[in-house]
């Protein structure tokens, strides 16, 4: 069948979620799900989240320079949930959604504690792209907790990354395909 147009994206699903934590200029936390986000480079290490134009996150993030971007797990599902509610601007979604935010290394930007990994990127440059944005960052830091990093790489079937299909809808993918 022939799909509506503004339905594409839908298809092209399930995709990986990710925590975006920001601080704003005054140091006031927040945090936002975008499963609008790839990786764009290797060297230098490159990554693009798209955001709607009306996001906290996008704001702090041109008023700073920068983000962090958190991969949750499964068990991180009701407050990936949490963290999508509108809370007034300053108010931060990390707390609200009984996460922990940490110190990162390089920037002032907070990361959560409870991920599997996360991020510190510093802003590279935004574009209009439709109703959203591309914000491109650079990775100044890269964290994965050691239990799901080994010589075999990243061990995705115990951390169990959040995709999103739509709604309230995830699932985690947990399958291997071995091609032989
Ligand atoms: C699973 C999930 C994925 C989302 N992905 C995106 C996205 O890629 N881009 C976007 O602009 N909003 C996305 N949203 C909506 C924002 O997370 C939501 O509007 C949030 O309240 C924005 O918070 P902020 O204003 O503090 O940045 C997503 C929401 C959910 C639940």
């Amino acid at each position: 069948m022939k799909l509506e147009l503004k339905d594409f994206y839908r298809v092209m699903s399930p995709r990986l979620t990710v925590l975006v934590s920001t601080a704003d200029k005054d140091g006031n936390h927040n945090a936002a799900p975008f499963s609008f986000c790839m990786p764009v480079s290797i060297d230098p290490p490159l990554l693009a989240i798209a955001s709607a134009h009306k996001r906290h996150t996008l704001a702090n993030i041109k008023e700073t320079g920068q983000f962090v971007v958190n991969i949750p797990g499964e068990m991180l599902v009701a407050a990936v949930e949490k963290c999508a509610e509108p809370l007034p601007k300053g108010e931060s979604e990390i707390i609200a959604s009984g996460l922990a935010p940490g110190r990162s290394e390089t920037i002032d930007a907070p990361f959560i504690q409870d991920a599997v990994a996360y991020f510190e990127c510093a802003l590279e440059w935004v574009k209009d792209a439709g109703d959203h944005q591309i914000v491109v960052g650079r990775i100044l830091n890269a964290v994965v907790r050691d239990e799901y990093w080994s010589e075999d790489g990243f061990a995705f079937q115990e951390a169990m990354p959040l995709l999103h299909l739509s709604g309230r809808n995830f699932t985690a993918g947990d399958r291997l395909i071995m091609v032989p």
